[in-house]
């Protein structure tokens, strides 16, 4: 499903994405679930389209990523890539497909690509450097997720803002630091930095050298991502780190009411949209 009301620009690289740090242009990043909304998304100019793991929490009706599985993924990403954008695909490994070791790591990679992702992304710093180092190896793109980590909710008590005290434990600034060079170490060509202080973002944008794309990082990161429900104003959540650009859930509920009432006053449908 091409999208052919779209005019042609250029396909968004792994490599042009590194370039855009040097270059000082900033990267736009959203997610996108199915082929109607990459279209819509990949009209609108974004650079990098995330099948975000996020699918679980605003399509699937979860309330948190960990439930999504692979295979639900793969899916995603499958009619994400059918779209033909011009936006690089990213797909998003789920939590328990990479975990357990690097080789799970590479395998599950693989199945994303199959499916037409054109690089993926997994959670996690120090701990996952081998895992992001053994599926570079093999020539598969990385992004890196660093700070709040959604798949870690339950070891962070909740969606928690990291990296706010000193400390080089789980959530202190000093880890976290210790974690982009890590993942940039390993072979990650860009990272997202995820609910950390804008002071601690813009330290790590500053001494690293691949792109750093933050969700509720502040404005100092080399791009942005947020999650398309959240902007479109489709979710009911109304959260601090993000910003809604249209209330399409209002309009959503306005235009099915207005057919609702058309069916049952037997005005819909008329004689011109009847067969004869
Ligand atoms: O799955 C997702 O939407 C994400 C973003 C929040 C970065 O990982």
């Amino acid at each position: 499903m091409p999208s052919s009301s779209t005019p042609a620009r250029a396909r968004v690289t792994v490599p042009s994405i590194g370039a855009r740090k040097a270059a000082g242009e900033r990267i736009a990043m959203i997610t996108a679930y199915d082929a109607t909304f990459a279209t819509i998304v990949d009209a609108a100019g974004v650079d990098m389209i995330l099948v975000g793991d996020s699918v679980a929490t605003v399509v699937q009706g979860e309330h948190t990523t960990i439930p999504v599985e692979l295979e639900e993924m793969a899916y995603h990403v499958r009619m994400v890539a059918r779209a033909g954008t011009s936006a690089l695909v990213v797909g998003d490994l789920p939590f328990g497909s990479y975990q357990v070791s690097p080789e799970q790591g590479v395998a599950s990679a693989i199945r994303l690509m199959k499916a037409g992702a054109g690089c993926v992304k997994l959670e996690g710093g120090v701990v996952m450097a081998d895992t992001i180092r053994a599926i570079s190896r093999v020539d598969i793109p990385v992004v890196g997720h660093i700070g709040l980590t959604p798949q870690s909710y339950h070891r962070m008590g909740g969606h928690r803002v990291q990296g706010r005290r000193s400390g080089s434990d789980a959530g202190g600034r000093d880890r976290l630091l210790e974690d982009a060079f890590a993942v940039e170490q390993a072979g990650a060509f860009a990272v997202v930095i995820e609910g950390v202080p804008r002071a601690l973002a813009a330290e790590i944008t500053a001494k690293l050298a691949i792109p750093t794309i933050g969700i509720g990082a502040g404005p100092d990161c080399d791009g942005q991502v947020l999650v398309l429900h959240d902007v479109l104003g489709l979710s009911d959540l109304r959260l601090t780190f993000t910003r809604q650009y249209a209330d399409l859930r209002a309009t959503s509920i306005e235009a099915t009411a207005a057919y609702v009432a058309d069916v049952r006053a037997g005005a819909w449908p008329d004689d011109e949209h009847s067969f004869h």
